[in-house]
């Protein structure tokens, strides 16, 4: 597949890639909050392809949590970050917040940061992430966000968090 040229047709339900019939297959391109069904991921092809339609400066991630994290912190092997973590990654979310695809939204959360993703993200972004706020088109698009509030609040104490949203 040649991503790059062409045109692109975005389909609101598919994110497969459709032959145009010529020589030049058409990648679709997921939108902002487009998410595939559980167990599924966005793949890098696609991500690649929404970061370079976006057209933004690639950026870097660094700690926002404001704490010494160990290299082998046992977060990292948490079952609900793990779940928080397959839930970004079947959605389009997972383009712009990937380090290596060059995406613009990886100062804000990057989920290549290690030894967990989540402490690229600010208290602030976390409720975004969340729905604490009223920044709803940055909230996660998941069935269940009480499971996401649920692993937040105890991020949020772990940080000491003084965060209140609104
Ligand atoms: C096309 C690229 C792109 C996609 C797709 C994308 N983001 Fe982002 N995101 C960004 C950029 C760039 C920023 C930095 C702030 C800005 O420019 O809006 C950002 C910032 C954020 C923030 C931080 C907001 C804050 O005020 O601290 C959150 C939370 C967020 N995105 C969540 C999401 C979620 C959830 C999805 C999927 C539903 C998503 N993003 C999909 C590019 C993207």
């Amino acid at each position: 597949m040649h991503v790059g040229a062409g045109v692109w047709f975005l389909f609101a339900c598919s994110v497969l890639p459709v032959d145009s019939g010529g020589s030049e297959a058409v990648l679709d391109l997921p939108g902002h909050s487009e998410c595939l069904p559980a167990g599924e991921e966005m793949t890098a092809e696609v991500c690649v392809a929404v970061v370079e339609e976006a057209g933004r400066y690639p950026t870097v991630s660094e700690d926002k949590s404001g704490l010494d994290t160990p290299p082998d912190d046992p977060r990292a092997d948490d079952p609900e970050l793990a779940w928080l973590t397959s839930e970004v990654n079947r959605c389009a979310c997972r383009c712009c917040h990937t380090a290596s695809w060059g995406g613009a939204g990886v100062y804000f959360w990057d989920l290549e940061f290690r030894p967990v993703w989540t402490d690229s993200a600010s208290l602030w972004s976390l409720g975004v992430f969340a729905g604490l706020t009223e920044e709803t088109e940055q909230t996660l698009p998941t069935e269940d966000i009480e499971r996401v509030r649920a692993w937040l609040e105890r991020e949020r104490e772990r940080r000491g968090g003084e965060e209140e949203y609104e």
